[in-house]
Parts: structure tokens; C-alpha cells; sequence
């Protein structure tokens, strides 16, 4: 009864079946951006250099990088209409359609660099994206919290801009704690490019009908805010606190996940493509115990989790599926600690994926075959049938 007998060939989306900016190899946990192992990047490089190398292709030399910093640093500021922008959202709305409106919207207010074809308006717009969206993302914190908005302090690197205007004051200075910046900054650079996901697939999507950067990037954070994909950092906050508030044995919660029980998971487990550990969860985790040790963690949740994950590791269920902790696994923990509320876990995501959203979006501009994507279906429908008068239904 199906339409078809063999996949048309424009079955395959075209916007993404080639990419030199990511390698991933499921089987052996293996991550590199550009070439470089993930585990050295998160260990010597920094968030802006990083975002540097996946949209360039090279690591900057220090003129390079003090030019990509400054250039960075004279876009922080939203345009004041912008601002008020955000006076239109309820206190109560979920971040994450308030950063992916704002992120549409420059669309609207920078109109000067929309167009695709023109590489000093893709420069620009890079640009922007990367200075503005830390910036959005703080602002749609504050508005959740009734809190008045700062401007960017220029004196500032990306992170602890971010970090101030996300929790400073107009009524006192504001320190930076080093220990947060740079275990963000860290958190950020794992976060920041892995190959063909949902969300990335999403901007190449967008993107491959010449829609500009800033609408392409914000179709990328509605897909990234799924609790399958990026969402699932927030959940797994929410699994381990309605295990502790229940009562739950680590022994019961598995029971229910693998009764499959309301259709409950484990999240922050398993993967499309790692069929073992994901290199960035035990980067984090290796990392969780001396950051939550510096900066007061919850330690029952901590302990909750690292039981959920010995049971699972040594469990049939989640060992013959292959079900291995991924990258959301351990982050929230870190993001409590730090001071964020759990519905802003998922905008971090999107402020760390940024750079890789944008740098996919470049390649398969310059990618001079490309054809718009346009992915064909197996017809599984009604064979041909003669229409029926209303009155013989
Ligand atoms: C991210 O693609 C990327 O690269 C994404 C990402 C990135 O950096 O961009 O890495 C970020 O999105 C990480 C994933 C975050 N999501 C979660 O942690 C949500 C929980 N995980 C699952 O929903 C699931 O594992 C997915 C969505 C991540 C992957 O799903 P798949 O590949 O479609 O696997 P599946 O659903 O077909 O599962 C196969 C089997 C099923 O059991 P059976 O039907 O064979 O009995 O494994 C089971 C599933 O029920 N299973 C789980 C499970 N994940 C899969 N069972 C319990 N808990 C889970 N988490």
C-alpha cells in the first residue's frame, strides 16, 4: 500500500551529509573539534578560543584571538529596543523561548546583516550572535526574576560578563568568582559543537533555504530545548530531586525505568550515537567532585547520582542497549551549584552550542554544491481513491 519501493536519493537532507568541523566515534568515546581531542580542549583552551576554532578551522594565533576578543567585546550591548523586548514576556516564561524570540528578533533590528551571500554580513552577524546572546540569556534570567538588567562591562572576558550581568546588582559592585568562570568556561567548550544532533541538524535545515544566521540559530534553540536533547539537563535535575522527594530507592527508581512505567527514563542516559561512555560526561564528572567540593554543592544529589549510574553501569537492561551517562548527566549538578536555576541549565546549553550552530551553518554556505534541504518520506498513506459526496459518507 506504500508509494514506495526504494529510497529516492533526495531522501538524504543534503544541507547535512558532509562536515569537517567534528569527528565522533560512538564506539570509542572518541570527540574532536577540528582534530583536537576534547579532553585537551576542555584542559588548555578557553570558551572564546574554541568558538574561534570551530567557526575558523584553526586555533587562533594571540593577535587573531585579541582580535576576534575585541571585536566580541563592541557588540555586548543590545539595542535599548530591544531591551524592552523582554517587558512582553510574562515573569513566569520558561527562558528558553524568550532567549529563541530575542535571538529572532535581531533578525529585525540588524537588518544591515541578513544576507547569506555577503561574507562581511555573515562576519557581522557572527559577531553578534556570539556578544549578544550571553547577554539575552542573562536578560531573560533577570526578567525571571524581577530584577533589573546590566549593561555589559567591557572590562570584563565573555563568561564573567555573563556571569555578572547574570548575577550582579546596579547596587554593588560584583566579583566574578574565578572558580565559577572558569569551571563555566570549561562546561561551555564541551558543550560547544557535536556533529549532526537534532539541533545543529535544525540551523542546516533553516539555514539551507538562505534564511539568515540570527532566524536559523533560533530554530536551533526551539530543537534544542526538547527534553530528549538539550532539555534533558533540566530533567535530570528533576528526576534526581522527585527521587529524593519521593523517597525512592535508586533500586526502585531503576525498577520503574525499566518497567518502563509511564514511560519514565533515565535522563541524561543513553545516545544515538555513543554506545559508550560520552567523553564530555566524564569530563564533567571527573570535574563535579572538586568544583561541588569548592563551591558547596548538593551532595545528596551528587551521591544519587553517581548510585543511579553504578546500578545502571552494572544493570542487563541498560548494558545490552548500550545506555551509557551523556553530557547532561552531571552538568545540572554543577549549574545548581554555581547558582542558576534549573530552567536555565537548557539556555546554557544553547550559549555553549552557539559557536558550533554558527560554524555549521558557515560550511554549508560555503559549501558551493549546496542544494536547500529537502528530506523525501517512505508514503505509507491511502493508495488512490475517488472522492464521496457528503451525503454517501
Ligand atoms: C543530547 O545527538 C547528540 O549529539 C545530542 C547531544 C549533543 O551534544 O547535541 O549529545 C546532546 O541531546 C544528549 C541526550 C540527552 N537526552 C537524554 O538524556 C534523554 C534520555 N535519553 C533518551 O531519551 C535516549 O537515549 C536518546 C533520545 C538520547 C537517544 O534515543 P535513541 O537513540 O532514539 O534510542 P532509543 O530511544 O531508540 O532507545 C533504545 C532503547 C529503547 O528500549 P527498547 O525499546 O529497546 O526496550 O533504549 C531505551 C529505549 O527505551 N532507552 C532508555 C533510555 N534511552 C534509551 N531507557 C531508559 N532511559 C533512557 N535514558
Amino acid at each position: 500500500t506504500t508509494g514506495y519501493t526504494t529510497l529516492d536519493p533526495g531522501f538524504v537532507n543534503t544541507a547535512s551529509t558532509k562536515s569537517a568541523i567534528t569527528y565522533i566515534d560512538g564506539e570509542a568515546g572518541i570527540l574532536r573539534y577540528r582534530g583536537y581531542p576534547i579532553e585537551q580542549l576542555a584542559e588548555h583552551s578557553t570558551f572564546i578560543e574554541v568558538s574561534y576554532l570551530l567557526i575558523y578551522g584553526e586555533l587562533p594565533t594571540a593577535e587573531q584571538l585579541e582580535a576576534f576578543t575585541d571585536k566580541i567585546r563592541r557588540h555586548t550591548l543590545l539595542h535599548e529596543d530591544l531591551k524592552r523586548f523582554f517587558d512582553g514576556f510574562p515573569r513566569n516564561a520558561h527562558p528558553m523561548p524568550v532567549l529563541s524570540s530575542a535571538i529572532n528578533a535581531l533578525s529585525a533590528y540588524y537588518q544591515d546583516s541578513l544576507n547569506p551571500d555577503d561574507p562581511e554580513q555573515v562576519e557581522l552577524s557572527t559577531i553578534r550572535l556570539l556578544a549578544k546572546l550571553p547577554t539575552i540569556a542573562a536578560y531573560a534570567y533577570k526578567k525571571s526574576v524581577g530584577q533589573p538588567f546590566l549593561y555589559p562591562d567591557n572590562s570584563l572576558n565573555l563568561v564573567e560578563n555573563f556571569l555578572r550581568m547574570t548575577f550582579g546588582f546596579p547596587a554593588e559592585p560584583y566579583e566574578v568568582d574565578p572558580e565559577i568562570s572558569k569551571a563555566l568556561d570549561m562546561l561551555l567548550i564541551l558543550h560547544a559543537d557535536h556533529e549532526q544532533n537534532c539541533s545543529t541538524s535544525t540551523v542546516r535545515l533553516v539555514g539551507s533555504s538562505d534564511a539568515n544566521l540570527f532566524t536559523s540559530i533560533s530554530g536551533g534553540i526551539n530543537a534544542l530545548w526538547g527534553p530528549l536533547h538539550g532539555g534533558a539537563n533540566q530533567a535530570v535535575l528533576e528526576m534526581l530531586e522527585g527521587i529524593r522527594e519521593r523517597g525512592d530507592t535508586v533500586e526502585d527508581f531503576v525498577k520503574k525505568v525499566k518497567n518502563k512505567e509511564d514511560g519514565v527514563k533515565l535522563m541524561g542516559f543513553g545516545h544515538r550515537v555513543y554506545r559508550n561512555y560520552d567523553p564530555r560526561a566524564a569530563i564533567v564528572k571527573k570535574a563535579a567532585d572538586t568544583i561541588l567540593a569548592k563551591l558547596g554543592g548538593d551532595d545528596e544529589l551528587l551521591e544519587i547520582a553517581k548510585a543511579l549510574e553504578e546500578a545502571a553501569l552494572t544493570d542487563e537492561y541498560f548494558i545490552a542497549r548500550k545506555l551509557y551517562p551523556n553530557v547532561d548527566f552531571y552538568t545540572g549538578l554543577i549549574y545548581r551549584a554555581m547558582g542558576f536555576p534549573t530552567r536555565m541549565f537548557t539556555v546554557l546549553f544553547a550559549m555553549g552550542r552557539l559557536p558550533g550552530w554558527i560554524a555549521h551553518w558557515r560550511e554549508m554556505h560555503n559549501d558551493a554544491a549546496l542544494k536547500i534541504g529537502r528530506p523525501r518520506q517512505i508514503y505509507t498513506g491511502y493508495t488512490e481513491r475517488d472522492y464521496k459526496e457528503l451525503t454517501t459518507r
